[in-house]
């Protein structure tokens, strides 16, 4: 199923709304992502994906910090360790191109692979946990939580290079239990 369509019915007008703007995220994820494959230029590859990758790291942020938390029950507990996971390998990939020099013949096969696990993940997402989501929590807890998220990646934005919080987490998923390791400082 068109992960785009399975959500269709939870985009409100609203583009705060929690899922709206996790929705309207995920395609701008896209979007970013294959700007960064499609550019031949290293200088404006690099640029290119450090955008990507500070947009996608705090996505990644506000879903474990405040979303997964707030969705968490017996129907989502399945699909959101599996979410997790898909997190750290998205992490994994984040951190290997980071650490990439952007002429390296394994930089954009890398960013193709990026590219194709952050597709499957956000159609994981729109088809099995949001539906979940929309019956879980009414408009105004997703209205609160949108709020509260948009705040969230705001602050990590102006803390700068986010991109660094998601390439230090690459041991293991952040578990749905504990509490999410906070970014360490960078000067
Ligand atoms: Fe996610
Ligand atoms: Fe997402």
């Amino acid at each position: 199923m068109n992960a785009t369509s399975s959500v269709a019915a939870a985009v409100t007008p609203d583009p705060t709304e929690a899922v709206t703007l996790l929705v309207n995220q995920h395609r701008r994820l896209e979007a970013l992502l294959s700007l960064v494959v499609e550019e031949a230029a290293p200088p404006e590859r690099t640029r290119r994906l450090l955008k990507a990758a500070d947009e996608l790291a705090v996505h990644i942020a506000a879903e474990e910090m405040l979303f997964y938390p707030a969705v968490r029950a017996e129907r989502t507990e399945d699909i959101l360790l599996e979410s997790l996971e898909e997190h750290l390998s998205l992490k994994r990939l984040l951190a290997d191109l980071l650490a990439l020099d952007p002429v390296d013949c394994t930089f954009t096969p890398k960013c193709k692979v990026l590219l194709e696990q952050t597709e499957h993940h956000h159609e994981e997402e729109e088809d099995h946990l949001f539906p979940k989501v929309m019956l879980l929590l009414g408009p105004e807890k997703r209205a609160e939580l949108g709020r509260q998220m948009l705040q969230q990646q705001t602050d990590l934005m102006r803390a700068g290079e986010p991109r660094e919080w998601a390439a230090e987490q690459t041991e293991a998923a952040q578990a749905l239990d504990e509490e999410p390791t906070p970014r360490t400082e960078h000067p």
